[in-house]
């Protein structure tokens, strides 16, 4: 499964990617926002550091504008994958753009139905909400069950990028259902490494290091 990290903070961003922990990175308009930095330069800076897709979200809501908008992202650098979202609009955007070559990341999708028309639509990837399901009752985790089920049924080759991931058990269910992609949080990645037991463990063996008086270096 590959991981995309879910922000437009570059330092967070930049310290997973020298780990190798990043294939993608994904943005929204709340992310932007929430960087204070300008779209396109933001944008650019994240591209430059990761070598997978970058996903840059369209604004407007009807479709010329929408192609527009994703033409314009999808100058920022070979890497931009273009973010819209799951209208008729936005279908008719990913259609244009991804018969021009362009990678389509197709956004907000809450149902099966949806899903599919995406992958008809000719989506690079369709981002299922999972945490926001969550939020209404609705188990997020089996939308991403029935899409995987759906497009091997039928050998679509537009990538399940689960999105709205809030915990590490979001990450392993996502891997066991067999999602292409899960995009996080820099913070959800992280905590995948915490185990109690990997701190306990660790804290008895500084303990009983510490007796013997030795040093490695
Ligand atoms: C996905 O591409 C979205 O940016 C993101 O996962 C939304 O997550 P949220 O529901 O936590 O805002």
């Amino acid at each position: 499964m590959k991981f995309f990290v879910d922000t437009a903070d570059v330092a967070a961003i930049a310290e997973l990617n020298d780990l190798g922990m990043v294939d993608g990175v994904t943005t929204n308009p709340s992310l932007i926002m929430k960087s204070g930095r300008d779209i396109i330069e933001v944008t650019k800076e994240i591209c430059d550091l990761v070598e997978g897709p970058v996903s840059a979200e369209v604004v407007a809501l009807e479709a010329d504008e929408m192609i527009a908008e994703g033409r314009k992202l999808a100058e920022i650098a070979e890497n931009i994958c273009v973010k819209v979202p799951l209208t008729w609009a936005g279908l008719k955007t990913c259609k244009t753009l991804s018969d021009a070559g362009t990678k389509v990341n197709v956004t907000l999708c809450f149902s099966a139905n949806q899903a599919l028309l995406a992958a008809k639509a000719g989506a690079t990837f369709i981002s299922p909400f999972i945490g926001r399901l969550d939020d209404i009752n609705v188990d997020g985790l089996d939308l991403i069950a029935d899409i995987r089920t759906i497009y091997d049924n039928y050998a679509f080759e537009t990538e399940i990028l689960a999105a709205s991931i809030r915990s590490v058990n979001h990450m392993k269910d996502c891997a066991l259902i067999g999602a292409d992609v899960c995009t996080a949080p820099p913070g959800v990645i992280k905590k995948m490494a915490d185990h109690p037991l990997t701190k306990s463990g660790l804290d008895a063996f500084m303990a009983d290091w510490a007796k013997t008086g030795q040093k490695i270096l």
